[in-house]
């Protein structure tokens, strides 16, 4: 019986340390950076971070002609969330996402919008599986079992 405590502390407790891109593990209370790579050399015009479960006006972070619209901002993600680089210099448009809780787990998809000239496209980048673990790890195991 304590070899099971013994391996279910430690799963529930260690985060992933794979380098698995869609799949992030973080416990409650913590900052994370969900990472989105674009393209190099163009202008990105605008940045999407949604969730699938939210409607189509309501988003993680929308980013647009240089700033954030808190408009479209769901309301559990107001002031929680950052661009890791302001600039987005290189394509790099990830963001930090401060002070998770159980309920941001779920998948969170990046889109952007480029463009060059005349030419304008729009692009899901990747997506990302966040799993957020109660802090409180002990408490979750005696729920599990
Ligand atoms: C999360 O980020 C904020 C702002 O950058 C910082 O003040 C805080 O200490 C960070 N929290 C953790 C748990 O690292
Ligand atoms: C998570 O969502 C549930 C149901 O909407 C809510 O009762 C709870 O307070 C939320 N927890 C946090 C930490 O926001
Ligand atoms: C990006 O935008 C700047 C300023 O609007 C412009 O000068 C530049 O030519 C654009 N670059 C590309 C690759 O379209």
């Amino acid at each position: 019986m304590s070899f099971f405590v013994v391996f279910l502390s430690f799963a529930l407790f260690v985060t992933s340390a794979l380098e698995d891109h869609t799949e992030v593990k973080v416990r409650s209370g913590q900052n994370v950076t969900l990472h989105c790579q674009g393209p190099r050399g163009l202008n990105i015009t605008m940045l999407e971070w949604s969730k699938p479960e939210f409607n189509s006006e309501s988003y993680v972070f929308f980013f647009q002609n240089h700033r954030l619209y808190e408009n479209y901002q769901h309301e559990s993600f107001k002031g929680r969330v950052a661009l890791k680089d302001r600039s987005m210099k290189d394509g790099d448009v990830s963001v930090i996402l401060r002070n998770v809780n159980i309920n941001d787990t779920g998948t969170y998809s990046c889109e952007i919008t480029t463009r060059m000239k005349e030419r304008v496209v729009h692009e899901v980048v990747n997506s990302i599986n966040l799993k957020v673990t109660d802090s409180g790890g002990f408490v979750e195991w005696h729920k599990m079992v």
